[in-house]
């Protein structure tokens, strides 16, 4: 039988994907991120056809011996980076992790305290989203704008008064640590919980360039393991609470997932390795980068929020792009020359300018991970300005091609011959 056209055309997306996305683009979605060649060389295993419901050691299938000790290295290699005790990889997502946490800690009507949305919670902290689904109300903290983060004072009083069941920290747009020892501290004296989402910054964590929440006093910190940990997509969370973790892991399965999608485990684990021996210069790295970046914009006319702040302390920068012609405009115009961001709601935009906020968010760590410096941040903020003033696209976009074209091999990871006969066995 010949190929059929549907197949072919699936073959073709794929390829024009890699294509654009891995050589011709610089990446600067604040979310994503890239594996490893070694990641990715084990991520396509036996493990992704497989079922392994329950705990390690405690299935109801059988088969699952190696995926039961993949499982608990990963775990222990989890602890052993954050740090924390206790480590569940079951969530299949960040916004999993959140759910089966925020389940255990609320029932319907109960309320939880989130960071304004405007401000950077992500959905599934909020009514429209996880938190909505599971009928809890969402009451939003106030937030400093001059600060750029959670009004520590207001919040506190908040807490004290309405008594909520958890308070979650953690945000989409997330240039600051959040006051976690503060708000810990005013939680536990109400009987509430402090849940820390480290989606964004769990890479930074790790890399002890951006606070460990457990250590400040959060009961239980949730994570994706594919933003600043530049792992497979996928979530995570890690606490110091053994009845937590216990109630938590009662309810990721079977409430939340069946089957978490084993394949994530051993590229996961070699995730961890590499940010064990090369996470500390690298999340430094995305720091230094996401401040040259910020400065060279600047540098360019534009105006990029919290400057007098220094701008970040993680992976991410904001820039209110209002002046030509907001956040929807701006980010059609740099994907035009492959440059890619997001739009985002800047906190001091209204929610329902969501579709046409006055920012786009940046982030670093992608291009980092593929070794761009800060004189490279330079070039990049030349590109952007160039774009946003309307200069010729198809030059532009040569020039980001040419740019790219000298950063195609990920870093921060061992240089292990994958075709050897040692290694070969594990690749499909
Ligand atoms: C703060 C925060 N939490 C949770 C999530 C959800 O993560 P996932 O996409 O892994 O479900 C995101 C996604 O970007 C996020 O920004």
């Amino acid at each position: 039988m010949d190929v059929p056209k549907e197949l072919e055309k699936v073959i073709e997306i794929t390829r024009e994907q890699n294509k654009w996305r891995r050589t011709e683009t610089i990446n600067l979605i604040a979310s994503e991120n890239v594996m490893s060649p070694l990641a990715e060389a084990v991520y396509m295993s036996d493990f992704m056809s497989r079922y392994a419901e329950g705990k390690p050691y405690k299935r109801y299938y059988q088969g699952t011996k190696y995926v039961d000790e993949i499982e608990t290295m990963t775990m222990d290699l989890i602890n052993e980076i954050t740090p924390s005790k206790y480590s569940d990889l079951r969530a299949t997502s960040g916004t999993i992790a959140n759910a089966a946490v925020f389940r255990v800690l609320a029932n319907p009507g109960d309320k939880a305290l989130i960071t304004r949305v405007q401000a950077g919670a992500h959905v599934s902290h909020t009514k429209y989203g996880t938190l909505g689904a599971l009928g809890i109300e969402h009451i939003e903290m106030p937030f400093d704008v001059d600060k750029m983060n959670v009004d520590v004072d207001k919040a506190v009083k908040m807490i004290e008064e309405i008594k909520p069941k958890f308070v979650v920290l953690g945000a989409s747009l997330f240039l600051f640590p959040h006051p976690t020892k503060e708000l810990a501290d005013a939680a536990h004296s109400v009987n509430a919980k402090l849940v820390y989402d480290t989606a964004h910054v769990y890479g930074l964590v790790v890399g002890k360039v951006w606070p460990n929440p457990l250590e400040d006093g959060a009961d239980v910190v949730t994570a994706s393991t594919h933003k600043t940990f530049p792992g497979p997509q996928g979530g995570l969370l890690v606490t110091n609470d053994e009845e937590l973790y216990k109630q938590v892991s009662r309810t990721i399965f079977p409430w939340f997932v069946s089957n978490h999608h084993l394949h994530r485990l051993p590229a996961t684990a070699v995730t961890a390795i590499e940010m064990k021996y090369f996470g500390r210069d690298y999340a430094s790295q995305i720091v230094k980068n996401a401040k040259a970046l910020a400065t060279a914009l600047v540098e360019r006319g534009f105006k990029v929020i919290a400057e007098h702040l220094g701008f970040t302390k993680s992976h991410q920068i904001a820039v209110d792009v209002k002046n030509f012609g907001g956040g929807a405009k701006v980010a059609k115009m740099l994907e035009n020359v492959n440059i890619i961001v997001n739009k985002n709601l800047l906190p001091y935009d209204l929610p329902e300018a969501v579709n046409d906020p006055s920012g786009i968010r940046i982030g670093v760590q992608e291009m980092t991970r593929y070794g761009m410096k800060e004189g490279e941040m330079e070039e990049i903020a030349e590109l952007m300005k160039q774009t946003v003033e309307g200069k010729n696209p198809e030059e532009i976009k040569r020039k980001v091609l040419e740019l790219r074209s000298k950063f195609l091999d990920v870093k921060y990871t061992f240089n292990v011959d994958l075709k050897s006969s040692k290694t070969i066995p594990l690749i499909i």
